[in-house]
């Protein structure tokens, strides 16, 4: 289901123990819940300790209390700063219930702890979320000692490329021990950053029998099976090795219930090993397996985020979105995003969802309206803006209304330069001087100035539109200003700071270019949207310099000193290789060999440099759907300071050090004589970019 999980700090107050219990008392009484064994996920406090437990019940009667074990502060998870974890492994104890559930289930204590629940025909045991991911899980000593049913229920966010991992783990755990594995996860936005997962599967001796839609815009998805035990008794016996273990496993604490999952007579009712497959109705669906359904990285990032905003839309209480759309590739993957939802929404109403028409029909304030057509829908929800000054190129503003025109959405063309004009006079009227572009003999410093009132100017007039379009438009409401920086821009600080990357959200904060790129291309050849090909084929440029002769004076690559494939990798290494200047240097000397160890040691340090004079902004990142493992997000993803020495002297001086030897190691050797002429690049580690001019101050508010 939707919602629930990240309550976060509001963990910390009594307030959210005190109405789950409420809650719980709801699910107790209600007639939905009777003849079903039931697990629901709340946190309990016990002995004035607070655990992450799951709580089952049948009947009106709560079975067990059965605390996590294990916790997860990977990434941008923090559970350790909210809930302990039971340390006493195969222990129960007495749980007092609060009050007014002991009035419904006439119990007083219930037990709590490691413990499993025995019903008159299997045993069933609980492995959660982090204990699966864990090498000690939990379900192998459980399945050891009998229990045929594992609940694990999770709250894993998603991350492009990580579905297969959690379909391994799954598998691998109930191939092994044999034994049913039912996973269940949360998915969609939680108010976060997170995109949950979903992937909530159904597992029997290393056969997925059932999996939910993935990418869904549903409030609940149901994943059901049926299957024959007697399946993973025969299994289990025939894995000699495992039965003579199992005879001496340690036992668990059952508890004990007189009730049955499978009913009298259905003696060989055999197990199905049919998939079912019944969700996947929708077009993006690609089999790269005869039972799994994966998606490629350019489909996840279609829906994962799509999803999310959709979420975040219906939440906010706001009647749509507002892009700047440059005609680039940034800009141009939202509104594609954009688009994806809208045809999600269409599809998902189509099915018959009444949840999505009610919300679509809120948001956009009529209540018979039912989309039928994406692009009109498109044309309802969001509003883009080509934001032009009299230097911006033909050829961007072409690309931006052909790509909307396509798409559909509400597309405006407009000019900012009178209040760049204006911003600038106040300036001039007190300094009594003029600053200059570069191509007009300016300073670096009046340059980027130049550059960034521009920039930043786009910003006001963006939440300027985006209030008041819906008024213009005649409908209630306003709009959620979208914002479109990539995380690869983000981590070089290739940014102006407040310019329209600070917007309310930003749906691909969490992703590389490179798979923006491919996304796109995928994309537009999926729905025919021919303004694609000149979007992916044009040079990335900011355009905030004057054309010189008609011609582009800016392009990002050459801007940053780097390319957007050296970002990924620099990326990459700083989080999750854990590498710093020294250990980036020494890790990519023997991966980039079409470069010389000395022009490794400069870029290594230009990214250094820039990262350190950088960092500030990270700080100020707009709230981005987390998807890519290397975000340098400062607010969850990536804890550091934002004040640096930017000289990095120690480290430097190491990697300088190092380059000496490595030198006088291959003339020793007779290799790697004199200078090396780079050649283009052959490793997938990618294009090397323009040759680095070390003393080139990086560009938008970075000195
Ligand atoms: C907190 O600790 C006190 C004293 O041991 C105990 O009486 C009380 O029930 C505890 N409350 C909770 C919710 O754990
Ligand atoms: C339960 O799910 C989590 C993923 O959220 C996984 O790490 C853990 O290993 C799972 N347990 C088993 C037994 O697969
Ligand atoms: C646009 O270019 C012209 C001519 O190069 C220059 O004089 C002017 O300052 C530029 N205007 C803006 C707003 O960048
Ligand atoms: C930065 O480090 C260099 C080298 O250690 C040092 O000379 C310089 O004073 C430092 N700068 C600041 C502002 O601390």
């Amino acid at each position: 289901i939707r919602r629930g999980y990240n309550c976060e700090d509001h963990f910390y107050e009594y307030d959210t123990i005190r109405h789950s219990w409420e809650v719980l008392a709801v699910l107790l009484k209600s007639s939905i819940c009777e003849d079903i064994l039931i697990d629901v996920g709340m946190p309990v406090m016990h002995k004035n300790v607070t655990y992450n437990c799951r709580v089952a019940f049948l009947n009106r009667r709560i079975l067990l209390i059965r605390p996590k074990m294990q916790m997860c502060d990977n990434s941008i998870y923090r559970e350790g700063r909210w809930f302990s974890p039971w340390r006493k492994i195969r222990t129960v104890e007495d749980y007092f219930l609060p009050r007014q559930i002991a009035q419904i289930t006439g119990q007083t204590v219930v037990p709590i702890g490691d413990a499993v629940i025995a019903t008159r025909d299997t045993c069933i045991g609980f492995e959660i979320c982090e204990e699966l991911w864990h090498p000690d899980s939990n379900h192998i000593p459980a399945s050891l000692d009998g229990v045929e049913i594992i609940s694990n229920a999770s709250g894993s966010m998603f991350e492009i490329r990580k579905a297969y991992e959690v379909v391994d783990l799954v598998k691998t755990a109930s191939a092994k021990a044999g034994g049913c594995y039912m996973y269940s996860d949360f998915f969609g936005c939680d108010g976060g950053r997170m995109f949950f997962m979903g992937f909530s599967s159904i597992t029997v001796n290393g056969a997925m029998l059932a999996r939910a839609k993935q990418f869904s815009l549903r409030e609940v998805e149901v994943t059901t099976a049926t299957f024959d035990l007697e399946v993973i008794r025969s299994y289990r016996n025939g894995i000699r090795s495992r039965t003579h273990s199992s005879a001496s496993s340690p036992a668990y604490p059952r508890v004990k219930i007189d009730f049955a999952l499978t009913s009298d007579g259905e003696i060989c009712d055999l197990m199905s090993s049919r998939i079912d497959t019944s969700h996947v109705t929708d077009e993006y669906s690609l089999t790269t397996s005869p039972e799994i359904l994966y998606f490629r990285p350019e489909e996840e990032i279609s829906m994962a985020p799509a999803c999310w905003l959709w979420d975040y839309l219906r939440r906010s209480c706001q009647g749509g979105f507002f892009l700047p759309l440059s005609g680039g590739v940034d800009s141009s993957s939202v509104a594609c995003i954009v688009y994806s939802m809208c045809r999600m929404i269409v599809e998902e109403v189509k099915t018959g969802d009444p949840q999505v028409l009610a919300d679509v029909r809120k948001i956009v304030g009529d209540c018979d309206y039912v989309p039928t057509d994406p692009k009109q829908l498109c044309n309802t929800l969001l509003v883009t803006c080509y934001m032009g000054t009299e230097n911006s190129s033909a050829q961007t503003k072409a690309r931006a209304s052909q790509l909307a025109s396509q798409i559909g959405s509400y597309h405006l063309s407009i000019v900012i330069d009178t209040a760049i004009t204006a911003v600038l006079g106040i300036f001039q009227q007190v300094a009594k001087m003029t600053p200059k572009f570069r191509v007009h003999g300016g300073s670096p410093r009046e340059n980027l100035a130049l550059q960034n009132v521009q920039a930043r100017m786009r910003m006001v007039v963006a939440y300027l539109f985006a209030q008041l379009m819906l008024w213009v438009r005649g409908r209630p409401g306003g709009l959620l200003v979208l914002g479109s920086s990539n995380v690869d821009e983000a981590l070089r600080g290739y940014f102006t700071k407040y310019d329209c990357s600070s917007a309310d959200i930003n749906p691909i904060g969490g992703i590389s270019k490179e798979d923006l790129k491919r996304f796109l291309v995928w994309f537009g050849e999926r729905h025919g949207l021919s303004a694609i090909k000149q979007i992916l084929e044009a040079t990335p440029t900011a355009e905030l310099e004057p054309l010189k002769g008609g011609q582009l004076v800016q392009a990002d690559e050459v801007d940053m000193g780097m390319t957007y494939k050296e970002l990924a990798v620099y990326g990459r290494l700083r989080k999750l290789e854990c590498s710093g200047p020294f250990s980036m240097f020494c890790q990519l000397v023997p991966r980039w060999s079409h470069c010389s160890p000395q022009e490794v040691a400069d870029k290594v340090k230009h990214f250094w440099r820039c990262y350190a004079i950088n960092r500030h902004k990270m700080t100020i990142l707009t709230p981005a759907c987390h998807l890519e493992t290397y975000s340098p997000d400062d607010n969850r993803a990536d804890h550091r300071q934002f004040l640096y020495n930017h000289t990095w002297k120690w480290q430097f001086d190491a990697i300088d050090e190092q380059v000496k030897k490595i030198n006088e190691d291959d003339r020793g050797r007779g290799k790697r004589e004199g200078p090396k002429i780079p050649t283009k690049p052959q490793s997938s580690y990618g294009a090397v970019s323009t040759p680095l001019k070390t003393n080139k101050l990086p560009r938008l508010d970075c000195d």
